[in-house]
């Protein structure tokens, strides 16, 4: 089944220009989001909601916490996003036309099952689930569902499930976009770029092997700091957390303009620190944190879009191809995975079964 790969991960790495082009597909038409993709009541409760409380767990909150960028910059709807764990434990207020949007490849994680149950009796407009297996738990408990179409993911570690998670978000946001009224011109760039995603990707993919090159300097490293800002400080906690899974070197990931309130105390060059600096409207502050770093002696590997290649100083740069905010947070993320891949292989660690983990977590 794994074929020529010599891991499932890295299959499913491989996937993914075929997984995301899956989840477009039949979704888009001439330009627009089709709202029938969430069902018959959808263009209603759509119409009801005014604000969103994602909740899910691991990487697909991390999916969620993007996502949540995503719905209060395009569709100017506020929007809250929680771990399923605390979500479910505490007593949340639920604001009237509120949508409650629950985010699983397996659809059977027992704290993100637990909310989405925990939900029902609260007022909330509707309940919606993003998720990877249609006879799931989850999607048979959601009145809305959204299907990502990754196709089945054997590897512990979640790759094309959440990237295929970030598209379906980004179709969602759209959509509610539309439906609150954003302006044509956004909305059809938007739609523009997830079209656009699939080649992309597979471009992006053919900078494997330089990325297994970093890896080299990598695999010897007990720590490692990812920093973003926006919508990739979340690919970077993605990145951090597949680095901690399947090579078990400590990393974390910190928004760039937290660095001064303490985790630069940490940089020293020992410490590799791995930037994900697209060009959007934050990359002359995140640049300016990335001096802060050099200045401490850290060794920054800098993965930024063609259009910021220059005047960047950084020890490794990995160049990728320019793209909008829709479609940035899911190019970046792939560098990040055959960052972790490579590193987990060198380190001959078991990059599909890492110690202690499950591929889905359905006891609390
Ligand atoms: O099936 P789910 O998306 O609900 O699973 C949630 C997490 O357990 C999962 O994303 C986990 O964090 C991954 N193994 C990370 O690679």
């Amino acid at each position: 089944e794994r074929g020529e790969y010599r891991h499932y991960m890295l299959k499913e790495i491989h996937e993914q220009p075929q997984a995301v082009a899956d989840t477009l597909e039949g979704r888009i038409a001439g330009g627009h989001v089709l709202t029938q993709m969430l069902g018959v009541d959808a263009e209603a409760l759509l119409a009801r909601t005014d604000s969103v409380q994602i909740v899910a767990c691991g990487t697909s909150y991390h999916a969620g916490l993007v996502a949540g960028y995503w719905i209060e910059s395009f569709a100017g709807v506020p929007c809250k996003v929680e771990i399923a764990s605390e979500y479910r434990y505490r007593n949340p207020v639920v604001r009237a036309g509120t949508l409650f949007l629950g985010i699983s490849q397996s659809g059977e994680t027992a704290d993100t099952l637990a909310a989405l149950k925990m939900a029902k009796g609260r007022d909330y407009v509707a309940r919606m689930a993003v998720c990877n297996v249609p006879e799931s738990s989850i999607v048979r408990e959601s009145e809305l569902v959204l299907m990502t179409r990754a196709g089945p993911e054997i590897g512990v570690a979640s790759t094309k499930a959440f990237t295929t998670q970030l598209v379906a978000l980004a179709l969602f946001a759209l959509e509610l976009a539309r439906a609150k009224g954003l302006d044509a011109a956004r909305y059809a760039d938007g739609v523009r770029q997830l079209e656009q995603l699939p080649g992309l990707i597979a471009q992006t993919l053919k900078l494997d092997g330089q990325i297994r090159a970093l890896a080299e300097n990598f695999a010897a490293k007990q720590h490692a700091l990812f920093l973003g800002r926006g919508t990739h400080w979340p690919v970077a906690m993605e990145g951090a957390l597949k680095l901690k899974e399947i090579s078990y070197i400590h990393a974390e990931a910190y928004a760039a303009g937290e660095l001064k309130h303490g985790p630069l105390a940490l940089v020293d060059k020992d410490m590799p620190v791995i930037a994900v600096a697209p060009n959007d409207h934050l990359i002359d502050k995140l640049k300016s944190n990335l001096e802060e770093v050099r200045a401490r002696g850290g060794e920054l590997y800098a993965f930024v879009d063609e259009t910021v290649a220059h005047g960047l100083d950084a020890d490794h740069v990995l160049t990728l191809p320019a793209c909008g905010e829709f479609a940035a947070p899911v190019v970046f993320t792939l560098p990040l995975q055959l960052l972790a891949y490579h590193v987990a292989v060198l380190r001959g660690t078991d990059v599909d079964q890492p110690r202690n983990l499950a591929k889905s977590v359905t006891v609390e």
